[in-house]
């Protein structure tokens, strides 16, 4: 064999051989798929979660140096690998041998929740710590930016990382020379009270330490190949694509010459997603490996030439020391490209990203490109031809054919000139979030005065973003040469470059006027930084910035995290063996960490097995006039492909009595909508499959996309639920003031990281079937496949090991999708498998209900509330789903922590042409209780009196009864305010903050607390049964099965914890498999924050009546072990396994008379945070954040803790955000994390305190457990509020009427167009009507 066809990389230690390899295939497929390695998880596809991180080490033979790196297997072509070392996950230590310290670590210190995340968070880590073994925290967070977590709120994972720190305890941040521990960091005491925190929810004495010494080393092999390789072109040729990977410069500029239009594919984060999301086909890829030509790093003639080939992290690197080395007026493009490299994607992206790719890629909201076309780059290029230098200008980014580069050229370097004095180069991003995510609007601004003077001689701006390419606002330059640098210059300038970068009201990515306020503002911002600079260079002739703009310079920025966590002590009566009450980790934490955790995808390959994809409705509303499929069906490996036609009469299920179809018949109802299902011998085959599907559509009237339009078309599920209290009408007479309003809230994507997966494998024998299936509700998958399958129950089982994260979403869409891929392995006899991409999955699920919420209050002018006229309006899409639920549960609870004595609350679901939404974490509280909270906020406005006092005065005291009738005792909600107001130096911290805004005219501080009741109960007593089944074998050892599905919230320790306490047996002794139909049957459906409550219940149960059999033989043989007392009960015939039961809480609600008893308990708690604007982009930081929480006697305060953050942070991104963006013919454009943002690790706040109230006794519940599962969400909310708070001081500072209307979330977009200012009055605006906006407000 021709070794040039060979492909030879290491995987973990172990070395690869390919011949004949597909180049279109990537590493993270080829890991999971050929070598059978499922450590490495699938959450994107597109490089922007981070979940498939992998350490890549490439040693070269110039350096002679090892460089490892992180980087997202999604992204990587397996045929970039030659020579390459990879290491997965399972490479670093697994629990067959040992574990890593870090995989150790991140484990104990409970960072792992669902653990979907984990493996690409330890690899993150584990790359850093291989490169820098005690880092700094600020490289830590850095390392970790391009990794999203949807459980844990991240503070977990920090603390595991600074474990690793030179001195942990600390933020390591000495900015002003102040650090963390010297002070709260907001310059006030953190406790006013009682500084008391628990002791760490885990022990740094057990934790191995870290011994580099002991890590793999990077195979000898490959240096050796390294050094000696032959100068040989490799050309490996798939199916349908060949790859050319020249090692040489000459091979590079031949495989060009020959294939000019084949892309030059560097790190592929440019071109990878391009194939994938936009299903781009090159036939030729050219993929330079090790050209030293394109690694080059030079200074000559007063400019850095740094080459192509570089990754943008070595860029940063490079330029960090440059500026270190030369004097400051000479490096001002490279601070400016350091600061926009600090936020440029995640840690991975920027490792394997070129310079080059980025240069050529030309994106809009490139990051760099505007900073090197206003510093005068230069690009060298070279062909066969020859060499030739172009400059890097508005035509060259335009793609100008006389600008660009030829076909046949190469990009060899870019030369960054060094900036000369007075000249000075600013950079300028905003996003929706601060890290990883593209820029909205992103500039570069240089200006140029020579010597003295300061009259502009040069002056050039670039903005990203705001056009198909990054644009150059040319003229307005031009005519600002020679101006004097002064407040009248800025005026003409903005007025100049509004007129010039001009932005249709319909632009792409909306947004538009946030956009044209950006433009300006940052021009604002880049005149202030110049005067600065000026008057710091010559302060006689430059004057001082006047004292109100000062505050305009700074970014937010603050890395350093501190937290304190204050938890319940275990009573000291209690038996030490005994783990109710202890921070017990998660049961699969280490599994989580070394990737042996095996979700559903993570299952091997049965035997013939078929994959399924679905073709969805591209229309919104329209008849399917018909479907072709034989092009489609013509495809090789493709097998069949299902219409609802096949599926006949089976074609729909009943979900609460209403029909569910599961795939299209004659219309469609939303984009998104099953219409068929591929079935094809591979993912591939499938996909590829569901491209060639023909239908034709025909539009259909009328098309309901937003609440405003379902309510003109009065186009509502029935029925619409009303819960009054009291009599309103007679109240409203009474009081002194009426105010009406109304919120708008958007929706929320679940974003589990784990997307819908589902494995059906037909057992062959008696038509059972297996359904392996990542669902919370396996009974219902039972019973739909059933039914679907024309099969009693008994034949189909459902199991469910774990659920990589699903926060509500893995209910009812799972189960039609599972419908359907059963109904094809029953077809055809084969296990049929499908796995949605997180695209299909955003599209096709639904997400959190968005709201319109309408109120009318009447108060007296002291802030009591005495009438309260509700309307909730949900968007419930296309189908019924659980909107109604939705609903009911968002009227029961609207009242949050507020006694309303005369209240009216009425809500509607609404039929629109959307997706259908369903459950999410909260069902429906956090939207109710923020237009509750809304209302109440504008009340205070309107009385002129701070919100807290107004939530006081009219917060529940003592007994009272709820708007239903039901008893609750408030004083445990008034202890968590208190507690809460005490603990945040509510009263200090709001006093610091007011002198703060009147010192800063651009920055404002906002603070807000908010409380919290969230009733827990399902409504009936039936829904609340919950079964178990405990096994005591003869060895001693035993077994828990219970009906509650493990997704990540611990539902699983807590079980066992459970089995512990009452078998009073060691944790150790006891085990969990999973869920299954087969052995707990009719299982209720795990949410609603109770499945621990209900199933510890049912294993208490089980396990009393175990011991209650065997309790004689115990005590006959006190000094016995397990196994003894279990052959003595087989001896004498006694049985060693029982079904432990819990029947449901009493629960019933009413709605005609508007009364019940419909929730068992209410968790009580609060919330207080502290946020900073930046008024000229909207940016904003989350300072601090205080929770107080009344969780009863917790089972496992880690457990708790980790719900009470993760669903904090959760709700942080619902308000604040997290924006789901419809075009107007209902197409969903967010659908990924490159769109959707989810809080990354930098959206935490800097100072998280959590405190738990001291035990209190409950006497239904689980050891006087309270569930948190939903309830931390709303707090989240107490951002929105200080968002407001400080939005409302700017408006006040500037003369703007109050109060504010916002809407959620509160985006930099809508904080930054509230904050009106000259600039804001400046930009055009366009006449309603008058142009189709890029997407609805639905
Ligand atoms: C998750 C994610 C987040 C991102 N976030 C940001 C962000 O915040 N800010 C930002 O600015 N960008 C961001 N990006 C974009 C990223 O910067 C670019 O994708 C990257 O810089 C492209 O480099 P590459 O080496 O991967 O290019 P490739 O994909 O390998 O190539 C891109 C293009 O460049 C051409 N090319 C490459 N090298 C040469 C050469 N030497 N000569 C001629 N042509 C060449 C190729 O032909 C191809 O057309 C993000 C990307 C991802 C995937
Ligand atoms: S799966 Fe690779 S980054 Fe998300
Ligand atoms: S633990 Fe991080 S996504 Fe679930």
């Amino acid at each position: 064999m021709d070794p040039a066809l060979e492909l030879l990389f290491y995987v973990n230690g172990r070395k690869v051989i390919e011949r004949n390899v597909d180049p279109e295939i990537m590493l993270l497929p080829y890991l999971r798929k050929k070598l059978g390695l499922m450590g490495t998880k699938y959450g994107c596809g597109g490089g922007g979660c981070g979940a498939c991180t992998v350490m890549l080490s490439r040693y070269s033979p110039t350096t002679k140096k090892i460089r490892h790196y992180p980087a997202t297997a999604c992204l990587i072509p397996i045929c970039s690998l030659h020579g390459a070392a990879v290491t997965t996950v399972e490479g670093i230590g697994s629990t067959k041998t040992r574990i890593h310290p870090v995989q150790e670590r991140i484990a104990k210190c409970h960072g792992t929740q669902c653990g979907f995340c984990t493996p690409g968070m330890v690899m993150s880590l584990y790359t850093l710590l291989r490169n820098h073994p005690e880092p700094t925290l600020d490289q830590l967070t850095d390392a970790l930016g391009g990794n999203l977590c949807r459980c844990t709120g991240y503070r977990p994972i920090i603390d595991a990382c600074k474990t690793f720190c030179k001195s942990s305890g600390c933020c390591q941040s000495k900015e002003n020379g102040i650090c963390c521990l010297d002070q709260g960091i907001n310059g006030l005491p953190e406790f006013e009270e009682g500084n008391k925190t628990s002791p760490k929810l885990f022990s740094e004495e057990e934790f191995l330490p870290l011994d580099p010494t002991q890590e793999l080393i990077f195979p000898p092999e490959l240096m050796i190949m390294a050094e000696k390789q032959p100068q040989r072109t490799r050309v490996f040729g798939g199916e349908r694509m060949t790859w050319i990977s020249p090692v040489t410069l000459q091979g590079l500029l031949e495989a060009k010459f020959k294939y000019p239009q084949a892309p030059v594919v560097m790190g592929n984060t440019s071109v990878g997603p391009e194939v994938k999301f936009k299903g781009i086909f090159h036939p030729v890829i050219i993929s330079p490996d090790r050209i030293e030509e394109l690694s080059v790093v030079n200074h000559a003639n007063n400019e850095l030439t740094l080459g192509a080939g570089l990754s943008l992290a070595q860029v940063k690197n490079i330029l960090a020391d440059v500026v270190q080395k030369l004097p400051e007026e000479k490096t001002q493009i490279y601070r400016a490209l350091l600061k926009h490299l600090g936020t440029l994607a995640g840690s991975q992206i920027r490792n394997m990203a070129s310079l080059g790719g980025h240069v050529m890629s030309r994106r809009l909201d490139s990051d760099l490109n505007p900073l090197l076309a206003v510093g005068s780059c230069t690009l060298n290029l070279l062909s066969q031809e020859g060499e030739r230098q172009i400059p890097l200008n508005e035509q060259f980014l335009s793609k100008c054919p006389d600008a660009d580069l030829k076909p046949q050229e190469i990009l060899i370097s870019v030369n960054i000139p060094y900036s000369r004095k007075w000249e000075f180069v600013s950079a300028f991003r905003q996003a929706q979030r601060q890290q990883n995510a593209l820029a909205i609007v992103n500039s570069g601004m240089r200006v140029f005065f020579g010597e003295g003077g300061g009259i502009i001689k040069e002056l050039s701006i670039f903005y990203g973003g705001v056009g198909a390419t990054t644009i150059c606002a040319k003229n307005s330059c031009q005519k600002l040469i020679g101006r004097p640098w002064n407040e009248e210059m800025l005026d003409t300038a903005c007025r100049l470059v509004l007129d010039e970068v001009w932005l249709p009201g319909s632009a792409p990515g909306g947004k538009v006027e946030f956009k044209r306020t950006l433009i300006v503002s940052f021009l604002f911002k880049f005149y202030l930084e110049v005067s600065q600079i000026l008057k710091r260079m010559d302060p006689v002739h430059y004057p001082s910035l006047a004292d109100k703009n000062e505050s305009a310079l700074e970014d937010l920025h603050s890395r350093h995290h501190w937290s304190t966590i204050n938890y319940q002590n275990v009573d000291t009566q209690q038996p030490p063996q005994d783990p109710i009450g202890h921070p017990i980790m998660h049961l699969s934490g280490v599994k989580h960490a070394t990737g042996e955790a095996i979700y559903c995808d993570d299952m091997p390959a049965v035997d013939r097995e078929l994959f399924l994809t679905f073709v969805t409705s591209s229309r919104a509303h329209a008849k399917i006039v018909s479907i072709d499929l034989s092009e489609a069906l013509n495809l090789p490996g493709v097998v069949d492909i299902m219409t609802a036609e096949h599926l006949g009469g089976v074609n729909c299920f009943f979900f609460d009595s209403k029909p569910e179809k599961f795939l299209a018949t004659d219309k469609v109802f939303c984009v998104g909508q099953l219409v068929c299902a591929v079935i094809a011998d591979s993912e591939v085959q499938a996909k590829r499959a569901a491209k060639r599907v023909k239908i034709v559509y025909q539009d259909l009237e009328p098309l309901i996309l937003t609440i405003e339009e379902a309510i003109r078309h009065n186009s509502f599920f029935k029925p619409e639920r009303k819960l009054e209290y009291g009599n309103v009408d007679e109240a409203f007479k009474v009081v002194d003031q009426i105010l009406e309003g109304e919120i708008y809230m958007g929706g929320q994507e679940h974003f589990y990281m784990e997307t819908q997966s589902m494995l059906v494998v037909p057992k062959g024998e008696d038509q059972e079937m297996d359904v392996y299936v990542s669902t919370q509700f396996p009974k219902y998958i039972q019973d739909i496949v059933a039914s679907t399958l024309k099969l009693p129950a008994n034949k189909v089982m459902c199991h469910v090991r774990r659920v990589g994260g699903a926060f509500g979403g893995k209910v009812t869409k799972t189960g039609i999708m599972a419908a359907v891929t059963a109904f094809a392995a029953n077809k055809h006899g084969r296990a049929v498998r499908c796995i949605l991409e997180r695209g299909e999955d955003m599209l096709i699920t639904g997400g959190r209900h968005p709201y319109l919420g309408k109120y009318k209050a009447g108060f007296t002018n002291d802030g009591r509330i005495l009438a309260l006229d509700m309307e909730h309006y949900s968007n419930g899409g296309a189908t019924l789903d659980e909107s109604l639920f939705v609903i009911e549960m968002g009227i029961l609870k609207m009242d949050n922590a507020y006694k309303f004595p005369n209240l009216r609350c009425r809500a509607w679901a609404c039929r629109t042409n959307l997706p259908s939404n369903t459950a999410f974490r909260g069902f429906g509280f956090p939207q109710a209780g923020l237009i509750t909270e809304s209302c109440i906020t504008e009340v205070a406005v309107k009385c002129g009196l701070s919100p807290e006092k107004v939530r006081m005065i009219n917060m529940y005291k003592d007994i009272d009864q709820t708007p239903y009738k039901q008893e609750i005792n408030a004083k445990n909600l008034i202890q968590c305010w208190r507690e809460c107001m005490a603990m945040s130096s509510y009263s200090l911290r709001k006093a610091a903050v007011e002198k703060f805004n009147r010192e800063n005219y651009w920055k404002k501080k906002g603070l807000a607390v908010v409380p919290l009741k969230f009733p827990v109960g399902l409504g009936s007593v039936a829904a609340g049964q919950a079964a178990a089944l405990v096994h005591i074998y003869l060895d001693g050892s035993v077994l828990v099965t219970h009906g509650g599905i493990e997704m990540g919230q611990g539902v699983h320790t807590k079980m066992i914890q459970v089995a512990s306490r009452e078998l009073r047996m060691p944790m150790s002794n006891i085990h969990l498999r999973g869920t299954s139909t087969e052995t707990v049957p009719n299982a209720n459906v795990s949410g609603g924050s109770v499945v621990a409550d209900l199933n510890g219940l049912a294993v208490k149960d089980a396990c009393q009546t175990l011991l209650k059999r065997l309790e004689p033989i115990i005590s006959k043989n006190p000094g016995g072990t397990w196994k003894d007392w279990a052959q003595t009960a087989f001896d004498e015939s006694i049985s060693l396994s029982a079904i432990g039961y819990f029947r449901g809480y009493e629960s019933d609600m009413d709605w005609e008379k508007g009364e019940g008893h419909p929730f068992e308990y209410f968790v009580y708690g609060a919330a207080c945070s502290e946020v900073e604007i930046d008024c000229l982009t909207g940016a904003h930081k989350n300072l601090r954040t205080d929770i107080v929480m009344d969780v009863g006697c917790s089972i496992n305060p880690a457990l708790d803790i980790g719900q009470i953050e993760g669903a904090f942070i959760q709700g942080m991104g619902l308000y604040t955000i997290e924006e789901l963006d419809y075009s107007p013919q209902g197409l969903l454009y967010t659908r990924g994390p490159s769109q959707y943002k989810i809080p990354a690790i930098c959206d935490i706040p800097t100072e998280l305190h959590v405190s738990l109230l001291p035990p209190s006794q409950n006497s239904n519940t689980l050891y006087s457990s309270k569930g948190l599962g939903e309830s931390g969400v709303f707090l989240g909310c107490s951002v929105f509020f200080a968002l407001w708070d400080a939005v409302s001081a700017a408006r006040q500072e500037r003369g703007l009427p109050g109060p504010v209307r916002l809407s959620s979330p509160l985006t930099p977009e809508k904080i930054r167009m509230a904050c009106e200012d000259k600039f804001t009055k400046m930009i055009p605006r366009d006449e309603p009507g008058s142009y189709v906006p890029w997407k609805v407000l639905i």
